[in-house]
């Protein structure tokens, strides 16, 4: 089958693309390099169809998104802090640009799989969360997120087969923007020989899951009969902060402290999917460990 990665230079478009080959599909990977590498398509590059190019410009999109079976749209802006002072090219290309990527598929009849984010649920009363949770951005990059799942529905209604996945905190080697958060920051100080430093008490929630589990969920997705709806995709397991830190100074070997710092503020305390409802939907499950994932990257920073 032929497929159009959007962002497919970026962290997680370019697991896409990599696990896409290794079944044989065929690829093309449209992305303006915003924050996409090349060098995340080593080794790869010539067996795909590299298109520089912006989901902002709808007539060049139309160009570049014809005669393929699925369409999984993973480019967007993604610093949470920037999009406060820049709320308008985040709407541009995360919601005009999705938009632009829907309306086309819509026209030619191709299904959409697209990256949501748990950034739509805000600070969640309860954990784990069900996506019928209810939906409170805090931040503008989220509402973009809520944005894009509200243009999905209205494009559904209109017979186009497209799904949203809203990642939790995905992690591995090569992360971008505010995504290369809490993992990146502590082996880079681990590998310094510093002391981690740690906002608040520590006792926050996040469900880590390993960057290769989102594409196979992506991928699962795409080739299940599911034509719409949205679903979270973590590992449905919350580890805190003090733990992520016990488990990555443990894989170091180092003999490192942690030193609490104050909160930070807008941090979110709980956040953990419930995932049954991938599960059931695509026969998708994640097969990667925190710990074991850890493991695979920590040699590689
Ligand atoms: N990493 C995470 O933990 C996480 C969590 C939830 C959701 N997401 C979503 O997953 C998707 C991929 O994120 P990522 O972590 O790989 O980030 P990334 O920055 O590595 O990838 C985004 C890609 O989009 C491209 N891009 C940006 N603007 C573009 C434009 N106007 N036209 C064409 N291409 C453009 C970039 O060059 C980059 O290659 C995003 O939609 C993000 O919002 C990521």
């Amino acid at each position: 089958m032929k497929f159009v990665v959007t962002g497919g230079a970026g962290f997680i478009g370019s697991r896409i693309v990599k696990s896409l080959l290794n079944q044989g599909d065929s690829v093309k990977v449209v992305d303006n390099l915003h924050t996409g590498k090349m060098e995340n398509l080593d080794g790869i590059i010539n067996e795909i169809e590299f298109v520089k190019a912006d989901i902002r410009n709808f007539e060049e999109m139309k160009e570049n998104i014809k005669d393929v079976d699925g369409i999984f749209h993973e480019a967007a802006l993604t610093v949470v802090q920037e999009s406060f002072t820049k709320q308008d090219e985040y709407n541009d290309v995360n919601v005009i640009g999705a938009e632009n990527i829907f309306k086309i598929a819509q026209e030619n009849n191709i299904k959409v799989v697209f990256a949501s984010s748990s950034s739509i649920y805000g600070d969640a009363t309860k954990i784990p969360i069900k996506e019928n949770f209810p939906k409170n951005p805090i931040n503008p990059y989220g509402i973009t997120k809520l944005k894009d799942e509200i243009l999905a529905e209205k494009y559904s209604k209109m017979n186009l087969d497209v799904i949203g996945l809203r990642y939790f905190n995905v992690f591995g080697i090569g992360q971008t923007g505010s995504y290369a958060g809490v993992i990146t920051k502590f082996i880079n100080r681990l590998k310094e020989q510093k002391q981690l430093q740690i906002n608040g008490d520590g006792e926050q929630i996040r469900d880590f899951i390993f960057v290769d589990d989102i594409a196979d969920a992506n991928i699962s997705a795409m080739k299940s009969k599911i034509k719409k709806g949205f679903f979270n995709i973590g590992t449905g397991l919350g580890t805190t902060i003090k733990h992520l830190a016990d488990i990555l100074i443990e894989i170091s070997g180092e003999k490192i402290s942690m030193i609490h710092k104050n909160p930070l503020e807008g941090d979110i305390k709980f956040s953990q999917a419930d995932i049954s409802l991938a599960e059931k939907s695509f026969n998708w499950k994640f097969q990667t460990s925190l710990n074991e994932g850890l493991k695979k990257i920590y040699p590689e920073f």
